[in-house]
């Protein structure tokens, strides 16, 4: 027994050695890549007996061997081989209706032949495993992830084998627990699984790892760029082409293998929602492949209580939305599922999303990117957290980095948020506060926001304070608030809520709205018809209007989407029905409402701005009107 254990442990001890996690690296989709998508082999595993034996030991029989009967009479209680198929990527929830309520360990295993040439890296890549994943290749221990939202990767050169079937097998948890984030509770379906593709990425041995180029928001005729290689080798050559802005040009990498500089476009283009323009930027490491990209460049940045996209005043016209099928269960992880959340997000007329609650698909990032759709996108730092716990703020922390690292040149992207209404607390402020500092030194060229709630005294529900803690580490001051739906105060004299909000920043609401059964009609105070729901955002818009430094409104949510803490029966069956599209994609009286008040906004973006001017006109005619009464009667006089 002991001596199989002592093995095990060192096969883990060398496997570690053998096998270094790595960097992550951006810009997938354009690499070479092999793809594992399709029929995994599953055993579900609810005592983790793949990895504990009876005695809470790590088990001689890991699942993670594969073990096959050596002899006929070998006792061996698991075979992947015998096991049921599923569809990568998906959740297991959606894709076995036994699993639907499932939460707890699942093994995966994948056969695969591949051939890898001596002078090629082949690097593991996945889009994101919900929640915590453990991975071997060839029974070798590759590593470990947690958080079910961003991608990840792993160097598998040395273990792949060329001339033997490989069997990849990952054991992978969603088991909720207080210090994950995120934590026990959270209104979305804790989907289980490969969620996201996965590749192998075939690389030269020196490969480009992972870059950002960003327009000088004082000089746009300035982009500066790095780009990290994976080894630090010093003076490998790059040449970077952007054709169309006359860009050709060859760098060389630094001491730790960076290479960086500034370009200097001609005649560029910034990428705005009326003008989503993106270049093709090459970038051609010496004697390796081009890797292309297609890339925007805009300014985004903050001035006073103004957001300013390449200089200009902007309103963000919004909707939320979750990661979750347009029209039927599951997460959502294809393009199709991307293009018809996103007609309906145009349709609605907005220029914004706000990813919730966590990093979505990258398919949706590139494809808003195309269709000039703004984005806020969030880790899952939501409602209670351990904050006092030294590896939830690494978790999260890591997140953040995963998530920024892998969007950090998509033009689109413009707010990252850390949390979403979490109570307040110093151990909260403490690990939010680091959480922004955090995000701002990655990437000091975007906006950070979180979603706080508005608060009022007892018994004075007519001023509402909208005030944090950690402002300070905010560009963005954004709430979210459920006037008419939460607590009792049903909006009777919207005009009447005095928004206090003591910043001279751009101010966000991030969540409003109701539920509502669509197809359930009645009256508008009949709670749960679309009646409800339509005059509940009629009354919220007009107080909405009101809230001082306003920049955007965001709607929760654009559909109906599965929420294990909504079990009224006939009405939610497990949805949250505040959507403004059912979960089969109809839509709800509230749609025209949203879609109204977003026309006028298209068509006078900033109330503020033209109030004032209306007001500086008024009042110079008014002038006029005096001094010429005054010049013609003293007239009169003589
Ligand atoms: C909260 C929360 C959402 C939730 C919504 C609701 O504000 O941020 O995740 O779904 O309210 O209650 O519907």
């Amino acid at each position: 027994m002991n001596k199989i254990l002592i093995l095990l442990i060192q096969y883990e001890i060398i496997s570690i050695i053998l096998t270094k996690p790595i960097p992550q690296l951006n810009n997938i989709f354009n690499r070479k890549l092999f793809n594992l998508n399709g029929k995994w082999k599953y055993i579900v595993d609810l005592q983790e007996v793949g990895y504990y034996d009876y005695r809470m030991n790590i088990s001689n029989q890991t699942f993670f061997l594969n073990h096959k009967n050596k002899t006929k009479d070998e006792l061996v209680e698991y075979n992947f081989d015998a096991a049921p198929e599923m569809e990568i990527p998906s959740d297991w929830n959606s894709k076995n209706h036994k699993l639907f309520f499932y939460e707890g360990t699942i093994w995966f295993k994948k056969s695969f032949n591949y051939t890898l040439n001596n002078n090629k890296r082949a690097i593991l890549y996945f889009g994101a495993i919900n929640y915590e994943s453990i991975v071997y290749l060839n029974g070798k221990y590759l590593g470990k992830h947690v958080g079910g939202f961003t991608p990840f990767n792993f160097d598998i050169t040395d273990i792949i084998k060329n001339d033997k079937e490989n069997f990849l097998i990952i054991k992978i948890d969603n088991t909720r627990k207080f210090e994950n984030v995120p934590s026990l509770f959270f209104d979305w379906w804790n989907y289980g699984g490969i969620t996201r593709d996965v590749f192998i990425i075939e690389t030269n041995k020196i490969y480009i790892q992972n870059y950002n180029f960003t327009l000088n928001k004082k000089n746009y005729s300035e982009i500066s760029f790095n780009i990290i290689l994976n080894d630090n080798i010093y003076n490998k050559s790059l040449l970077i082409t952007i054709s169309e802005l006359n860009i050709n040009a060859k760098f060389y990498s630094n001491k730790k293998g960076i290479i960086s500089g500034i370009l200097y476009p001609e005649n560029l283009i910034l990428w705005s929602p009326e003008n989503p323009k993106l270049y093709t930027l090459k970038l051609k490491l010496e004697d390796d492949e081009e890797l292309i990209d297609q890339i925007g460049f805009r300014s985004i940045e903050v001035s006073g209580n103004k957001i300013l996209l390449n200089g200009n005043e902007i309103f963000l016209r919004g909707v939320n939305i979750h990661e979750e099928k347009p029209n039927s269960e599951g997460r959502l992880n294809s393009y199709e599922d991307v293009k018809i959340m996103l007609d309906r997000v145009i349709e609605l007329g907005c220029n914004f999303v706000r990813l919730a609650h966590y990093p979505h698909n990258e398919y949706m990032i590139r494809e808003a990117e195309k269709k000039g759709i703004l984005i806020w996108e969030e880790i899952p730092v939501y409602w209670t957290i351990a904050f006092d716990n030294i590896d939830t703020l690494n978790n999260a922390k890591n997140q953040l980095t995963e998530l920024i690292y892998r969007d950090i040149n998509r033009a689109n992207v413009i707010i990252w948020s850390i949390s979403n209404e979490t109570p307040l607390s110093k151990s909260r402020d403490n690990f939010l506060s680091k959480l922004a500092i955090h995000a701002k030194s990655l990437d000091n060229s975007r906006l950070i926001s979180m979603a706080i709630m508005g608060k009022y005294k007892k018994g004075n529900y007519n001023n509402i304070f909208i005030n944090d803690n950690i402002a300070e580490y905010l560009d963005i001051i954004s709430f979210n608030n459920y006037f008419g739906w939460y607590g009792k105060k049903l909006l009777k004299k919207p005009a009447k809520i005095n928004w206090i909000i003591p910043y001279n920043k751009p101010v966000i609401i991030s969540e409003f709205g109701a539920g509502a059964k669509q197809g359930y009609h009645g009256d508008k105070f009949t709670r749960w018809t679309e009646e409800f729901q339509e005059n509940v955002y009629i009354q919220n818009l007009k107080t909405i209007e009101k809230i001082p430094n306003l920049v955007g409104t965001v709607p929760w949510i654009l559909n109906d989407f599965l929420s294990p803490r909504r079990m009224l029966n006939i009405i939610q069956d497990l949805y949250n029905r505040k959507g403004i599209f059912s979960n089969e994609g109809e839509k709800k009286l509230a749609f025209n409402i949203i879609k109204k008040f977003y026309e006028k906004k298209k068509e006078k973006p900033l109330l503020r701005k033209n109030i004032r001017k209306e007001f500086f006109f008024c009042f110079s005619l008014f002038i006029i009107k005096i001094s010429l009464s005054i010049f013609l009667s003293s007239k009169k006089i003589e």
